[in-house]
């Protein structure tokens, strides 16, 4: 069911330090900052010639990310998204299998503009997991 890895997402204490981290360092291609008041991050996207990166800065006194950065100050992996077909197929066939579909179940609009969920991440070896319809 579960096509490509869309991106990986990193939370970051310091975003100017990490892109720096991404573009000097490791030399991938990244994104200029965008703000995504709606999401409550500030994100920049690495480029990989077969996946993205996805830099997240908490953006707002209500960040949904906030908490993970105090329990992880230096930052670390928040989630990897895997791409579906069919959105709402996907989560009907997930919460037949037990799973926990995060929020109110329903998709919402991501940070591509395109339909997405979470999944539980105790359902998932650990892993916050967010399917994106493509
Ligand atoms: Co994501």
């Amino acid at each position: 069911m579960i096509g490509r890895l869309n991106h990986v997402a990193i939370v970051v204490p310091d975003l100017a330090a990490a892109t720096a981290v991404y573009r000097d360092t490791l030399g991938a291609r990244v994104s200029a900052p965008q703000d995504l008041p709606d999401h409550g991050v500030t994100t920049v996207f690495v480029e990989l010639p077969n996946t993205k990166i996805e830099l997240l800065h908490p953006l707002g006194a209500s960040s949904p990310i906030a908490k993970f950065l105090q329990a992880n100050p230096a930052g670390g992996m928040h989630h990897v998204c895997y791409e579906v077909a069919d959105i709402l197929a996907a989560r009907d066939r997930l919460k037949k299998a037990g799973a926990r579909v995060l929020g109110d179940g329903e998709p919402r609009t991501g940070a591509h503009g395109k339909p997405v969920l979470f999944l539980h991440p105790k359902d998932f070896c650990g892993t916050l997991v967010e399917l994106e319809q493509v």
